[in-house]
């Protein structure tokens, strides 16, 4: 159920040639470079006005990151690459994320970017896109036993690399912490890279005592009520005492404190997250949670037009030299091209870094009680 990434690493050379910015992006800088003139590609013919390009996201209830930075980043996005784009979310609905789909594949779109909610939902997308000779990118999430051409994500064994050492640093001085994981969704491959990530760092002092681990717990759909509800059930059933828990992204690591502060815990448990949310910056702020994985989306969104771009004039030369890699995607036994890019960590300290890059606004978090924190880490209005 593992993809792996492998070295195919393209030079830098070659993707300055082609003046496109993933250099930049392989540098972990915001791949904000406008597509303006010069690149091969955009001389041979101006960019596709007008071009038709679905974008199907998977859900809002997991994340805020779907409708809160892909939806206008990816919007931005398409629209610099003169790309007309439809955006849809399947609200966590198989069943829509298909009938979308066929709304679009019949609407005339020349590329399909699907972040799917299952592999196997994903996958009979792909497949139903490639009948009618329509490429499609794999967004976030790769769907393993799928058929889309390329794929672009983050570093997902990293992500979960991040939070296993976050925890482990934050427990550092209690010998043999008790650990609860809350995971996310089963059917998200992503899910599952977070997981062996972690498990990279933590199963080694799980084995060796330094940490104890209470139970692991995956949340399907990643519903964060559910994983609220789950996480108390554990915490009971251990008689009330949890030193840290992993939460995989912010919404799990929210409804994780909701449950902590019940029990006058908040701010003693460290908690993990991931996507950087304006919720999740808060709560470290206020020091309820430990850490959240930063993803800059915009390097993702930019990616991916940039892709759609290249295969909607049906350039794959250009759309290959945009990857940076490939992943195996081991259902499938294939290797899928990749824009793989890097996830950071995010404590206290650099809260700010997700502000001033412009993910986040100081306003959305900046409020109330936080202002006086906001001002002692120089976090302002940008
Ligand atoms: C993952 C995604 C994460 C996270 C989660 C819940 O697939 O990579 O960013 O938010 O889904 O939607």
């Amino acid at each position: 159920m593992r993809t792996r990434t492998t070295a195919v690493k393209r030079t830098a050379v070659l993707a300055a040639g082609l003046g496109l910015t993933m250099a930049l992006a392989a540098c972990g800088q915001n791949a904000a470079a406008p597509s303006s003139g010069g690149s091969a590609p955009s001389a041979a013919a101006p960019a596709a006005g007008g071009t038709k390009v679905g974008v199907i996201l998977p859900e809002t209830q997991s994340s805020a990151r779907w409708e809160g930075f892909d939806k206008p980043l990816l919007t931005a996005a398409m629209q610099a690459e003169g790309l007309d784009a439809d955006i849809q979310n399947a609200q966590g609905d198989e069943q829509k994320f298909s009938t979308l789909a066929d709304g679009m594949i019949s609407s005339g779109v020349k590329v399909l970017v699907i972040a799917s909610i299952s592999s196997e939902s994903g996958a009979a997308v792909a497949a139903k896109a490639k009948a009618q000779g329509i490429p499609t990118i794999d967004y976030d999430r790769l769907s393993l036993g799928g058929t889309s051409d390329y794929y672009v994500s983050f570093d997902n064994e990293k992500v979960g690399a991040l939070q296993g050492q976050g925890l482990a640093d934050a427990l550092k001085a209690k010998q043999g912490a008790q650990v609860i994981e809350i995971a996310g969704a089963p059917t998200d491959n992503n899910a599952t890279l977070f997981s062996d990530g972690a498990n990279s760092v933590l199963k080694p002092l799980y084995d060796s005592g330094a940490l104890k681990l209470v139970q692991k717990q995956p949340i399907p759909d990643w519903d964060n009520q559910v994983g609220g509800t789950t996480f108390e059930q554990i915490l009971t059933g251990n008689g009330g005492k949890v030193d840290g828990v992993l939460a995989a992204n912010d919404g799990l690591a929210g409804a994780v404190i909701t449950v902590l502060t019940k029990y006058g815990l908040n701010g003693q448990v460290p908690v993990t997250g991931q996507d950087a949310t304006p919720d999740g910056l808060q709560a470290i702020l206020r020091g309820d949670q430990y850490m959240t994985v930063y993803k800059p989306i915009k390097q993702e969104a930019d990616s991916t037009a940039k892709l759609a771009a290249a295969l909607a004039k049906g350039d794959t030369a250009a759309a290959d030299a945009l990857a940076t890699g490939s992943v195996d995607d081991t259902k499938g036994n294939r290797q899928v091209k990749s824009v793989l890019l890097t996830p950071q960590s995010i404590t206290k300290d650099n809260v700010k870094t997700v502000i001033d890059e412009g993910q986040v606004k100081a306003s959305e978090v900046c409020v109330g009680d936080l202002q006086a924190t906001c001002q002692q880490l120089s976090i302002n209005a940008s």
